[in-house]
């Protein structure tokens, strides 16, 4: 009973995900939460008050001018007694009023009004996502700090169209909601665990760098997903474009001798994961200045030596986490490497994730994309994960972590 005790207050939109509502109604209550339900009137056309109401267990409102309502609960205090609103589906409309101020029925009302946090679940054609005013209504929503859950891929009901703009299912906004109200499973309270992320930036000269296409988006993931089991998560993030995640202790460096600075000061750990691209490689001397563009002298040799091995260091280090996990990002022969490495490093798992070009991952690939599939490798075996987004992979390796640590 992950939420008992806690208010759900869900607007539901006009759209055709709006059925999932009812399943949203019922999971939310199967945790103990008391779901209280505004409909708006567009969503009245795609299911009724009444199954919305039995299911619920409350009364359903619907109107802004209600004199029962108003004078029973208002809208102002409808939006105040909720511990969290979600919206789920998230209709374009619904979107567009909320990022504007507009609140002509009760459903926009009660958002403007709210002193509470909001959970969008956004569901609409792929075309009404992407257009340039829904995507500016999102970033302002954001701005805002109005959350998101989703919207997913996937077929539409619109016969013949897919793309982005599927709403969630109604478990993963759950899991969304139990993270705002910090109220999930805490297994890993107490525990320490290092997480790697991103790529490393290896200087040629003080304005060139050696670099590799990681995005920081599979290290942050699981980062994010340690944390909301309640571990303490020390992030060490080479140079990347995403947001430190909420409640972790982010350290940024640029290198691979800080990162292994950086990741050897935070020990001892209960464990460490290392997902960092780490280059190999770096400048034997790197220049102190620009290196100039002579006529006629050609292009300059590039001297490198091995930089240091983050993993192998820790997986051999005195002070040792007691789970040590290592990312090896291989186009080839993906088990047997992921193998030897588990040896080689002194490593408990070895996460091996196919990066090649034909890894069958569409836009992205998996370096810089949004899905992985990966294999687990331990001792124990090999454990094969279909693909998923990388916020799934993320939360599934983390319950491994609290499993293997005995949480
Ligand atoms: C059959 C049908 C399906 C619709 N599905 C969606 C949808 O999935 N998402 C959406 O944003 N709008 C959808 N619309 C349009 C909304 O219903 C319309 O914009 C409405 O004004 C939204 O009102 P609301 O935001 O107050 O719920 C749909 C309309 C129809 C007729």
């Amino acid at each position: 009973m992950t939420l008992s005790g806690k208010h759900v207050l869900l607007v539901i939109g006009g759209g055709i995900a709006a059925y999932k509502a009812l399943d949203l109604i019922r999971r939310l209550r199967e945790r103990g939460a008391a779901v209280r339900c505004v409909m708006t009137e567009a969503a009245q056309q795609f299911i009724t008050p009444l199954s919305v109401g039995a299911l619920s267990a409350d009364h359903v409102f619907t109107d802004l001018f209600d004199r029962q309502a108003e004078h029973d609960v208002g809208h102002i205090r409808l939006s105040r007694e909720a511990d969290l609103i979600v919206v789920a589906p998230a209709t374009a409309d619904l979107m567009a009023k909320l990022a504007n101020g507009l609140a002509n029925d009760l459903a926009s009302a009660v958002l403007l009004a709210t002193n509470k946090p909001v959970l969008m679940a956004p569901a609409m054609n792929p075309r009404m996502w992407t257009h340039p005013a829904t995507r500016r209504n999102r970033v302002t929503l954001e701005a805002d700090g109005v959350r998101f859950a989703g919207p997913g891929k996937g077929e539409m009901a619109e016969s013949g169209e897919a793309g982005d703009g599927r709403m969630v299912e109604p478990l993963e906004i759950v899991a969304a909601v139990e993270t705002l109200l910090d109220a999930g499973a805490k297994p890993l309270a107490g525990k320490k665990v290092i997480v790697t992320s991103g790529p490393t930036h290896e200087p040629i000269d003080p304005v060139r760098y050696l670099a590799n296409r990681s995005s920081g988006k599979q290290g942050h993931a699981i980062a994010t997903a340690l944390a909301r089991l309640g571990a303490d998560v020390r992030l060490v993030s080479g140079p990347v474009a995403i947001p430190d995640p909420a409640g972790v202790d982010t350290i940024h460096v640029e290198r691979a001798q800080d990162m292994r600075e950086a990741v050897e000061q935070f020990l001892p750990a209960d464990a460490a994961v290392f997902v960092a691209a780490v280059a190999d490689w770096r400048m034997a001397d790197s220049a102190g200045e620009k290196i100039k563009k002579i006529a006629g002298k050609g292009p300059p040799l590039l001297q490198m030596v091995e930089n240091p091995d983050i993993l192998a260091t820790v997986g051999h280090h005195e002070k040792r986490p007691r789970l040590v996990i290592g990312f090896a990002a291989e186009t080839q022969n993906l088990v047997a490497n992921a193998e030897a490495k588990l040896k080689k490093k002194g490593a408990d798992i070895i996460v091996a994730n196919d990066v090649s070009h034909d890894s069958g991952i569409g836009a992205g690939g998996v370096m810089g994309g949004e899905r992985n599939r990966v294999r687990i490798v331990s001792h124990k075996g090999i454990e094969e994960w279909p693909e998923m987004s990388k916020d799934e992979v993320a939360a599934r390796l983390a319950s491994l972590i609290a499993e293997r640590l005995g949480g």
